[in-house]
Parts: C-alpha cells; sequence; structure tokens
C-alpha cells in the first residue's frame, strides 16, 4: 500500500483527488459510470486540471438518459472521457447464441453479460493504471460497508480508492446543487443506482439503495464483477 495514501478521511474529494495526482499523475483512473456521485469526482477532476484519466464503460445497454449526461458534460468541460467497449465478438455470440435478455434467465447467463460487456473492457481501461479511483460509497449496500476508502485491488495489483467512500446521498446532492454539476435526468424520476437499461428500474419510497439493479436477483450481495 502507498502510504501516502492511507488515512485519508479527513480530507476534502479535492485534497484526495490532488494527492493522487502527485502521486500518480496520468496512471491514475477514475472509472464513471456518469451517476450522481461519479459526476462529483469528474467535476473535481475535470475544474482543478488535474491529470487523472477519465473513463466510462459503455455496455452498449445504457439509457439514453445516460448518453444524455455524457454529452453535457463534454459540453461543460471540454475534456475527454475515455470510453471503452465490449469486444464484439463476445457480444456477437453471446446475442447470437442466448438471445438479447439472456441475463433474466439465470445468474450465469446474468454475470456471463457482465463479464463480457463490463469486466472486460475494464480490464483493457485499466492496462497502465496504477490507481484506480471510483465514485463507491459504504451506504450503497452491506457488502460495501466492508470496504475502506483506500484498499489493493489483489487481483491486479494495483491501489483503489473511493474519495467519496464515506459521504451521505444528501453531501452527494448538496454537492451537485452547489456546482450546478450536470447529472443523469433519471435520478429525478425514482432511479437511484443506475446501469444498464434491461438491468435497472426506479425505486419506491424506503426500498434500498441497490434495490433497482438486477432486481429479479435475490441477494443482498448483488455485484456485477467490476467490484469483487
Ligand atoms: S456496479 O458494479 O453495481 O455497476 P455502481 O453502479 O454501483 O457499480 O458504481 C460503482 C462504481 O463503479 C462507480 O462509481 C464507477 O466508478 C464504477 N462503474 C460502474 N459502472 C461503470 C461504467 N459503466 N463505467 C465506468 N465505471 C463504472
Ligand atoms: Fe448485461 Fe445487465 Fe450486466 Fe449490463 S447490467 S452488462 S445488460 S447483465
Amino acid at each position: 500500500m502507498n502510504t501516502k495514501l492511507v488515512n485519508m478521511e479527513h480530507l476534502s474529494v479535492v485534497e484526495v483527488l490532488q494527492k493522487i495526482a502527485t502521486e500518480y499523475g496520468n496512471r491514475a483512473a477514475f472509472s464513471t459510470s456518469l451517476s450522481w456521485e461519479d459526476q462529483v469526482i469528474t467535476h473535481h477532476i475535470f475544474s482543478n486540471d488535474l491529470p487523472i484519466r477519465v473513463f466510462t464503460l459503455d455496455t452498449g445497454r445504457l439509457f439514453p438518459e445516460t448518453y444524455g449526461v455524457f454529452n453535457r458534460t463534454l459540453d461543460r468541460y471540454k475534456k475527454k472521457i475515455e470510453v471503452f467497449s465490449p469486444k464484439h465478438e463476445g457480444v456477437e455470440k453471446m446475442v447470437t447464441e442466448k438471445g438479447p435478455l439472456s441475463f433474466y434467465v439465470s445468474l450465469e447467463n446474468r454475470k456471463e453479460c457482465c463479464f463480457i460487456r463490463k469486466v472486460e473492457p475494464l480490464n483493457r481501461a485499466l492496462n497502465n493504471v496504477d490507481c484506480w479511483i471510483t465514485g463507491l460509497r459504504a451506504e450503497h449496500s452491506e457488502n460495501r460497508k466492508d470496504m475502506s476508502m483506500t484498499e489493493i485491488d489483489d487481483q491486479r495489483n494495483i491501489v483503489k480508492v473511493h474519495p467519496i467512500f464515506n459521504w451521505s446521498f444528501e453531501q452527494v446532492k448538496n454537492e451537485i446543487k452547489e456546482f450546478n454539476i450536470p447529472y443523469n435526468s433519471l435520478h429525478d424520476k425514482g432511479f437511484v443506482s443506475i446501469g444498464c437499461q434491461p438491468c435497472t428500474r426506479a425505486v419506491q419510497e424506503g426500498e434500498d439503495f441497490r434495490a433497482g439493479r438486477w432486481w429479479w436477483e435475490n441477494s443482498d450481495k448483488k455485484e456485477c464483477g467490476l467490484h469483487s
């Protein structure tokens, strides 16, 4: 573990990002799903002209509203967001053999789709990266409460930092308002955690933060493999 990145809990999000930029420069990369949380981090990277790379995984199944906020972010900051798409051979084979909605049929199929559309492109995105930044928060799920703000990704042997890990949802929303940060319009329609269109729905009052993700699966450890 890079000792300079330990105990950053007391720092502001900008201070955390500045520290990472100083340590890693363009060998640090932020993965954005264009969620509310991720837009906060993108805002501070771009507004402070930090050398941290910003990339997104375009699964090919995202909501039109997600592409909308992607475009508004490019317009606002005039900076580059790198796009990683799934390899066409894998997608073509899977959809030809199993159809376009295979993920509803079994957990195995769902994980296969997440692997082809998200995890494999992520692996390519993280080539030449020593520090991976995400918008994960502890509040997201029981599973994520067990993580910490700075971790080692054992599989890839790189540092993983979640700069707003301890933030509440209120804090995220306030930051969006304060800096007038562009956000996904689905957030105004009951969508909280947003992923691919066929695998995300709005949540009802009182439901968990991630209840709208893969809602047909019965587990409190629902993850797509990006963070396991
Ligand atoms: S997921 O694993 O269930 O899809 P979630 O939507 O909660 O993840 O997002 C957590 C973090 O994972 C985000 O802050 C972002 O860093 C990363 N992430 C998730 N989806 C994507 C994506 N499509 N592109 C880039 N990063 C993503
Ligand atoms: Fe496929 Fe759904 Fe996973 Fe997106 S979230 S990669 S559509 S299974």
